[in-house]
């Protein structure tokens, strides 16, 4: 037999890794329904998902305003290309530049956040007519050919070999290193603003704003890789033009993740500036700007705004600080709004990993062996927060 609804844990399991590509080292446990912060497995458990799907869930898992527009978009029109015009993509792109800063004034729709940054990369091409791209040590950008060689964390950049030409390493946090690189055979800067895998690394403010002089200055473009810190993670709409970014706003800002609450969608968000090199098929995608996503888009959006989450993201983040401020073994909290790191004194944020999931508590681990990763929900609530922190005080 090989179709039917399976419900028993083993058998899903057996049948998965019988007939999957074994690309992923999986939690023991088959995900099943999901309301807010919680899922449910196929046996019935509960778990705290402070996760969120890796970074996804930001409305929750099945925010009731997101599950119906898509059930009503879903009995209209489930796709047509951007050959044809349409109400819920006009709606989607203005209100997404509504919520960004000033001058970023247009939306390009695409898939993942991987085929955002190469879009990215490609506009800024076009733009400056020049080919390097320089990011940093510790980013991670994603796993096509032009996003996987500008990926200079860990062994990634070594599995997408042979690299695509033209990508330059700085230092994370260090102006002078950019300032070495950047001569005119280079387009763009590309960074993750809150390095995540890498461990939740932030710069100081004075960072961001002296990338964006040395842009101005040597004719180069800006790009905020946001896959993970856009569309409320960090208690605001965007990193770009916050306060921690030093109010710097790039030219490009990439999103996907969160941006569909769970449907697959990117968005390379940029201004009339950039928009002014692009020309017709210059870029293009088949499924980009689909009715069924960019409901999932307007939804989003708006639950987000509707439930207060930027507010909730930013009071959870002021808990969580507080409630772990006197825990011994925790070194620091990284991060901005919803996109925490916990730094423990010592390496062990795997083994504090496991001990929480066997707890029925769902938390991610970073390339640095002392940081636990939390991206929950936005939606997430006090109680939740403190159930986290009871686990962890008593794991340790
Ligand atoms: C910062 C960042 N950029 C890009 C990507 C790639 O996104 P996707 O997996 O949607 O292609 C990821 C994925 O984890 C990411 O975290």
């Amino acid at each position: 037999m090989k179709t039917g609804a399976i419900t028993n844990f083993a058998e899903i399991a057996a049948r998965e890794d019988e007939f999957q590509l074994a690309t992923y080292k999986k939690m023991k446990l088959a995900a099943a329904q999901g309301r807010g912060a919680w899922i449910e497995t196929s046996e019935g458990e509960r778990f705290l998902d402070l996760y969120g799907g890796h970074a996804v869930a930001a409305t929750g898992h099945c925010h009731p305003h997101v599950v119906a527009a898509i059930k009503e978009q879903a009995e209209q029109l489930l796709f047509y290309s951007n050959l044809v015009y349409s109400g819920v993509r006009a709606r989607a792109a203005e209100r997404l530049v509504e919520c960004a800063p000033a001058s970023i004034t247009k939306a390009f729709f695409c898939n993942s956040g991987t085929e955002a940054n190469e879009n990215a990369m490609r506009l800024a091409r076009m733009r400056t007519g020049r080919e390097g791209i320089i990011t940093f040590t510790g980013g991670f950008h994603g796993r096509t050919a032009d996003a996987i060689s500008a990926t200079f964390l860990g062994k990634y950049r070594e599995l997408g070999r042979p690299n695509v030409p033209g990508h330059l390493c700085a230092e994370f946090g260090s102006v002078e290193s950019v300032e070495k690189l950047a001569d005119e055979a280079v387009a763009a800067l590309l960074l993750e603003p809150i390095q995540s895998m890498a461990g939740v690394r932030m710069a100081a403010p004075e960072f961001y704003r002296c990338l964006r002089e040395l842009c101005d200055a040597r004719g180069m473009l800006l790009i905020f890789d946001e896959v993970q810190t856009g569309v409320g993670r960090t208690g605001e709409w965007f990193f770009a033009g916050s306060e921690a970014a030093g109010g710097v706003v790039p030219d490009v800002i990439t999103l996907a993740k969160a941006l569909g609450s769970g449907i697959p969608v990117g968005a390379c968000l940029t201004t009339d500036e950039v928009a002014g090199a692009i020309k017709e098929n210059d870029l293009g995608t088949t499924f980009g700007g689909g009715m069924l996503a960019m409901a999932a888009v307007c939804a989003t959006l708006e639950a987000i705004e509707q439930d207060g989450m930027l507010e909730n993201a930013r009071e959870i983040e002021r808990r969580l600080r507080e409630r772990l401020a006197d825990v011994p073994q925790v070194a620091a909290v990284r991060g901005r709004g919803l996109l925490l790191g916990v730094e423990f004194k010592d390496e062990i944020a795997a083994q504090v990993n496991k001990a929480l999931l066997e707890r029925r508590v769902i938390t991610g681990t970073s390339s640095d062996a002392r940081v636990l990763r939390l991206l929950p929900p936005l939606c997430v609530t006090r109680e939740e927060i403190d159930l986290f922190v009871e686990s962890l005080r008593n794991i340790l």
